[in-house]
């Protein structure tokens, strides 16, 4: 379970501060499904950058079940991080000299228990690109490596910040339906950024933001499978 209890975060450049967070507070329940959605600037990556430990809060306190991740050292959160954590992110961030298969070992060799990148190759339906170079793939099947590649370390939870913010329909939906088998066949704890409010249907939880703030927190007695959602 992840828990923020009153965080602030405050951006500095030079003369001029930006509250990007305000008095979060906020429970992530293992095995949750939760989507985060409000207008740009609202402080979704931001917020989502504090719980990872990409960046620092200003105050408040941020717990992982009973370890206090606002007092890690930076050497403690890179470990913690490595171990726990996966990211996804609108550019697929591959590497265009290794094949889809390095790809994808790149993120089983941070791990000491990691899973088959063939098998993985199988559940994100790349089996047959496994020798190819990202080059050579749709921009669909560039994010579905890189689902691969951070599912690759078997994290407990994986966060993702606008994971089909490139792709068009069909291809997001696969995406989604990714994320939906992991959440509910292998219990992952996921948590996904998206502008598209049709994407919240599918969450157990979905978080509003707005100018730093949750404003709003809806619980989904019944989730809508992902290729079912409605597109607009
Ligand atoms: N490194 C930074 N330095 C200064 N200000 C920042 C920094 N990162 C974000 N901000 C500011 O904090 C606020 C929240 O930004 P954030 O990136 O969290 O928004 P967002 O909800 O993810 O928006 P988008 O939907 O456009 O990605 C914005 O006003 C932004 O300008
Ligand atoms: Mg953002």
């Amino acid at each position: 379970m992840i828990r923020l209890e009153n965080v602030h975060k405050v951006y500095k450049t030079g003369d001029v501060e930006t509250a990007a967070l305000k008095e979060i507070n906020l429970t992530i329940q293992d095995g949750a499904f939760v989507v985060i959605l409000g207008p740009s600037g609202s402080g979704k990556s931001t917020l989502l950058n504090v719980i990872s430990g990409l960046d620092t809060v200003t105050s408040g306190v941020i717990t992982f079940d009973s370890t206090v991740l606002t007092d890690l050292t930076p050497e403690q959160m890179t470990a913690f991080r490595r171990d726990h954590l996966g990211f996804i992110f609108q550019q697929y961030n591959l590497l265009q000299n290794l094949t889809v298969y390095e790809n994808i070992q790149i993120g089983a060799d941070l791990s000491s228990k990691p899973l088959s990148i063939d098998e993985l190759l199988e559940q994100v339906g790349l089996a047959s690109a496994r020798d190819k170079y990202p080059y050579q793939l749709s921009g669909g099947e560039q994010q579905r490596v890189s689902v691969a590649r951070s599912l690759a370390k078997n994290p407990s939870i994986v966060f993702c910040d606008e994971p089909t913010g490139s792709l068009d329909e069909d291809n997001s939906k696969r995406v989604l339906e990714l994320l939906e088998r992991l959440n509910e066949k292998y219990g992952k704890t996921i948590v996904v950024i998206t502008h598209n409010t049709g994407i919240g249907a599918m969450a157990d939880d979905v978080i509003k933001m707005n100018s730093g703030r949750i404003v709003e927190l809806k619980h989904n007695p019944v989730r809508q499978a992902a290729r079912d959602i409605h597109w607009g």
